[in-house]
């Protein structure tokens, strides 16, 4: 409970600042009090009004304005809270924070004040990865300030990566860590993956049938690119093998572009060793048995397609071989009795675990933002609800540090050398 403390929540300008709404409801619930600053980029995502009437409190704006500075002061402003807390800290604010500017109501506070700060980070994945945001986030814990997050998942521009404001319940719990006198910490985030390679495939592939034509299906790689990243976050060296996808790269992740299926086994090959590979892409099973050199002609009937198999690329990484990553994983795309088939499908290609979810057109799975799967294992089926694939991700993840971790005490091979 929060209920003697006094929160001086600052709003910055970014799409997280309506996720602030939800932590100031928060706040005032556990009986904290909450007064609010926002910044005029703040105030285009979310309106005064709606800020005040849920901190029950005026909202205080400007520098330079008398009546702001007639009833509270800037100094006391930022010397009557407990905690002072920047969600969403954007990238602007930080760079001013760290370079002790103060040329707005916001800035001014955080320089005049001699209380705790809590920074929740939000911004585009590359303005989180660069060199003056990194140094700036350096600067600014040396100087004590504390942060929370980002997560990792979609961003609002369509991206992936880190750079998701925390949800509201996670800044809570950092405050509340705070009050008890364990400071949240982010400048050492768990990496319970360090040292460990990972490999992930993702998205379609595309089989030619002549040099404009193609057979494909409708995987948008998005659960694949979300592993990868969550791998990655999680301080596994981690290689992605991507087929055409409309995603970017995620950040601190390996990638290498395969058009077809066997482009795409010849990479993972080229990976190897690794000690965790997952198969998330949907490779075609089939690609055509020639491809024309120049472009089919539509004259006469329809010319038939030969179909030949494609390389198996999960029972080919999941085959007892010296090669063999201590942990194979593999999806199930299934229409219809998922468990069965993927069950079936674990034993047959010799996976440990296999991730099985329905993929018929009703479940909106392919191209959509969230997933229904089970985690199948050689004795057990894990059922999960209804996740974004960045939820999948980080469960997935999780499991696979729990794996790891349990090896290690085991005294299992673990890669130490990567
Ligand atoms: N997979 C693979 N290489 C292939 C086909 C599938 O690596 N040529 C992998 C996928 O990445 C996934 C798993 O195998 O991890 C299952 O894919 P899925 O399409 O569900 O199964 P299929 O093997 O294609 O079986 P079926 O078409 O009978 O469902």
């Amino acid at each position: 409970m929060l209920s003697d403390k006094n929160i001086l929540l600052v709003i910055a300008g970014g799409i997280a600042a309506y996720k602030s709404l939800d932590l100031i409801r928060r706040l005032r619930d556990r009986g904290a009090g909450v007064r609010c600053v926002l910044t005029d980029s703040g105030a285009q995502f979310v309106t005064p009004l709606s800020v005040s009437a849920l901190a029950s409190e005026e909202v205080y704006r400007d520098l330079f304005s008398l009546t702001d500075e007639s009833k509270m002061g800037h100094i006391r402003l930022s010397r009557e809270a407990d905690l002072i807390v920047v969600a969403p800290a954007t990238a602007n604010l930080m760079a001013k924070m760290a370079a002790g500017l103060a040329d707005d109501l916001a800035s001014t506070v955080l320089l005049a004040t001699n209380k705790p700060v809590l920074l929740a980070p939000a911004m585009n994945v590359h303005m989180w990865e660069h060199p003056a945001t990194r140094r700036n986030l350096a600067q600014l814990h040396g100087d004590g300030i504390a942060s929370v997050g980002p997560e990792i998942g979609e961003l609002a521009d369509g991206e992936y990566g880190a750079g998701r404001m925390a949800e509201p319940a996670t800044i809570v719990t950092a405050i509340e860590a705070h009050f008890a006198g364990f400071p949240a910490d982010a400048a050492a985030p768990p990496r319970p993956l360090r040292g460990v390679r990972a490999l992930v495939t993702s998205g379609p592939t595309h089989e030619a049938l002549d040099p404009v034509r193609y057979l494909s299906n409708r995987s948008s790689g998005k659960q694949g690119h979300a592993i990868a990243a969550a791998l990655a976050a999680a301080g596994a060296e981690t290689i992605l093998v991507a087929g055409p996808t409309a995603l970017a790269d995620p950040a601190d992740v390996t990638t290498v572009h395969a058009e077809s299926a066997r482009e795409m086994e010849a990479a993972c090959l080229e990976a190897l060793p690794v000690d965790v590979a997952v198969c998330a892409a949907a490779v075609a099973d089939w690609r055509p048995a020639d491809t024309a050199p120049g472009k089919i002609k539509k004259d006469g009937a329809p010319p038939p397609i030969d179909l030949v198999e494609n390389p198996d690329i999960l029972a080919g990484l999941a085959a007892d071989t010296e090669q063999r990553s201590a942990l194979v994983v593999g999806f199930a795309a299934e229409t219809g009795n998922v468990l069965e088939h993927a069950r079936r499908k674990l034993e047959r290609k010799r996976c440990d675990w296999i991730l099985a979810n329905d993929v018929s057109a009703a479940s909106g799975v392919i191209g959509g933002d969230s997933n229904t799967v089970h985690l199948i294992t050689a004795d057990d089926t894990d059922s999960w609800p209804a996740l974004s694939k960045a939820e999948v991700a980080s469960r997935l993840v999780a499991r696979i540090a729990d794996h790891f971790g349990a090896l290690e005490k085991t005294a299992a091979p673990v890669r130490s050398d990567a």
